[in-house]
């Protein structure tokens, strides 16, 4: 295990009807600007709900952050937090509404070309307007991280930074407010979390126990809790405990002192960039296929994880990982997220087109290893065409 840095300042407010106790964490002169999506959180009554733990603030709305939010759309709340004196963000919504409000909350106090931000992935940040967030999707783990994803439309370029700047001050987390999610996003929010438990466990043997098992039991809470609320849409212990993995499974915790891969997630933001998929689709497509084009590097970690995750001992080496693998695929589809790029309509010009836009944008060494080149990643989305 390496040496590491640990803090983690997000406060984080869980449970049914801890939005009222939101002004609390707010100063109360402060000039709040209000974000959210396209509309769920007026449909299910977060809205309603937040303006009224907020009616003693002054608040200004910012609605219409998309899925996979727009630089361009963001940039217009940037100049209503310069007209309006804004000096707080209340995030309302998914991982899009969250990044989205990182982002502005950085841009708006940023001396320079806003895309510079993402260009150079965050080192520029040298500081943002404090922010919370309420959170309505379990997935991405924005609520308690400093990491932002966000598309310029006009280019169709996906490009994450990250800032110790951009740490929400406080997270609602009340797990009654996903039930009116589709099922769709229910099934996205479980594959992301697990890939994002992936992303930081399977490397290769680093000798950190605790971070191993912390993943194993992350990735073991999600393979018992996903197919029980798609099975129970309406039991609520269940929707909170996956709000609760889905926190934790990208809140840094797990991935300290350790190697990490993230090759998946960035190939598989190009896959959203040019055909729209969502996130966790994209995930579900390129997971198994860098599983098994890594399988020698990754030799190590995919037999423990075939052991302790899926409980795969009998049999060669080689069975027991082509198993894991099946049954990680096996998982995805039961989530109701397909795996097969066909699934979506695509075939094998998109897995051209993924690869000539990690060339593109220098993404040429990903993985623990820096080795997932585009040759490698068109290899990986072969196996799921
Ligand atoms: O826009 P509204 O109307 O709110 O509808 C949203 C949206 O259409 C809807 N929704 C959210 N909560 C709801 C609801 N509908 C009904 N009831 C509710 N309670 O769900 C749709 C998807 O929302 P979105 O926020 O886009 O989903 P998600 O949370 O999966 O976020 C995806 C974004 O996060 C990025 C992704 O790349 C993508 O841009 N990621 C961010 C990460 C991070 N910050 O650490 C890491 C992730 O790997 C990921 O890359
Ligand atoms: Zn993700």
């Amino acid at each position: 295990m390496n040496n590491f840095e640990y803090l983690n300042p997000t406060r984080i407010l869980f449970g049914a009807g801890q939005i009222a106790s939101v002004a609390n964490h707010i100063p109360p002169t402060a000039r709040v600007l209000m974000l959210f999506g396209g509309g769920s959180i007026k449909a299910n009554g977060t809205y309603d709900e937040v303006k009224a733990a907020l009616a003693g603030h002054f608040v200004v709305e910012f609605g219409g952050i998309e899925p996979n939010p727009h630089y361009e759309t963001l940039m217009r709340a940037v100049e209503l937090v310069k007209s309006e004196k804004i000096d707080f963000l209340v995030a309302v919504g998914g991982g899009s509404v969250i990044d989205g409000s990182k982002f502005v909350a950085a841009a708006a106090v940023f001396d320079g070309e806003p895309w510079d931000i993402l260009a150079k992935g965050g080192k520029v940040v040298q500081g943002a307007l404090p922010f919370g967030a309420v959170l309505t999707l379990p997935a991405t783990g924005s609520e308690m991280n400093s990491a932002s994803v966000i598309t310029r439309a006009a280019t169709r370029e996906k490009r994450a930074f990250a800032s110790p700047h951009v740490y929400p001050q406080f997270s609602v987390l009340d797990p009654s407010k996903t039930f009116t999610l589709p099922l769709r996003q229910v099934g996205n929010g479980v594959v992301d979390a697990f890939v994002h438990v992936m992303e930081q466990y399977m490397t290769y043997p680093a000798d950190a126990p605790v971070q191993d098992r912390f993943a194993e039991g992350l990735l073991l809470t999600l393979i018992e809790q996903g197919p029980r609320v798609l099975a129970a849409p309406e039991d609520l212990s269940v929707r909170a405990n996956i709000m609760w993995t889905a926190t934790m499974a990208l809140n840094g915790l797990i991935g300290v002192g350790v190697p990490q891969d993230w090759s998946t997630h960035m190939i598989g933001h190009e896959l959203t960039a040019l055909y729209g998929l969502d996130h966790a689709q994209t995930l579900a497509v390129v997971l198994p296929g860098i599983l098994s084009v890594k399988r020698e590097a990754k030799r190590g970690k995919l037999l423990q994880y075939a052991e302790r995750v899926w409980g795969l001992r009998e049999g060669s080496e080689d069975a027991r990982i082509d198993a894991a693998i099946e049954r990680t695929r096996a998982f995805f589809e039961q989530m109701g997220v397909p795996t097969q790029l066909s699934s979506y309509q695509l075939d094998a010009s998109a897995i051209d087109a993924v690869a000539s836009a990690l060339e593109a944008g220098g993404l040429v060494k990903l993985g623990e290893h820096r080795d997932v080149t585009p040759s490698v990643a068109r290899a990986a989305l072969q196996l799921s065409l």
